[in-house]
């Protein structure tokens, strides 16, 4: 499936944190050609930031980003789903991808989205939900994907290839995305408070605070 992806065009909406430690896995990785990625974020001094360090095509522009994109990943916040849909619709291919990883935002929402701001030719737009976590940032996270009404396997496992790149992947049926959001999405930040009151314990017995932290 690699060498498959990195034939693909793929537009990256959203490159902040998540979005981020994605591409730069899949440079990395050699999952993506950086002559095949296009990146998009708010303002154009993050915008220039990104192009030097990754060196690949990133702007503000989502509509210009998704021009004969094959893959769309989708990773702004949820709030902003809306108007990213609206902006790309009109440019967006019916054979493209969308794969979103904005929590709590359903598929069928981005199928409606999609269909409402693009008319006919985007009734059937392929559409996978993700929701991975922040261990992604070490290559250890764990994403669970669903499919939206027009994905089939193919696209679930193309899908896969792209988180697995950032650890492990597991697909569920998407009544179950809220708790994987509750489990695994938000589980790290848990066992964050448990780390840090462990070393906060080994500092108030007079451990130096970096070998507090070390231990714990
Ligand atoms: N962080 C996680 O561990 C995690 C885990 C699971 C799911 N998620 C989901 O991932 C998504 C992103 O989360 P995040 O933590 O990565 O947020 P973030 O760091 O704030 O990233 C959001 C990015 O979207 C960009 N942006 C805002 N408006 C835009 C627009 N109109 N067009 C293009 N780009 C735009 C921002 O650009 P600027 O940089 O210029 O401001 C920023 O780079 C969310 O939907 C969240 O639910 C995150």
């Amino acid at each position: 499936m690699s060498s498959e992806l990195s034939d693909k065009k793929l537009a990256v909406l959203g490159t902040g944190k998540l979005g981020g430690i994605l591409l730069r896995a899949y440079l990395k990785q050699g999952l993506f050609v950086s002559g095949r990625v296009a990146a998009t974020v708010r303002h154009p001094e993050r915008a220039a930031a990104l192009a030097k360090e990754l060196k690949v095509a990133v702007t503000t522009d989502n509509r210009e980003a998704v021009k004969g994109a094959d893959i769309v990943l989708l990773t702004v916040k949820p709030q902003t789903v809306a108007e990213v849909l609206q902006e790309i619709a009109p440019e967006i291919g019916a054979q493209s991808l969308l794969v979103s990883v904005a929590a709590s935002v359903p598929t069928s929402y981005l199928e409606q989205q999609l269909a409402a701001a693009g008319g006919r030719k985007h009734n059937e737009v392929a559409v996978v939900r993700a929701m991975p976590n922040t261990p992604a940032a070490v290559g250890c996270g764990m994403t669970a994907i669903c499919r939206g009404t027009h994905a089939n396997a193919g696209h679930l496992e193309i899908a896969r290839s792209m988180f697995d790149a950032v650890g492990r992947t597991i697909v569920l049926d998407e009544k179950h995305m809220d708790a994987v959001t509750g489990l695994s999405a938000s589980g790290p930040a848990f066992a964050y408070v448990i780390l840090e009151s462990l070393a906060e314990g080994g500092v108030k017995v007079g451990l130096p605070r970096d070998v507090a932290t070390l231990l714990a």
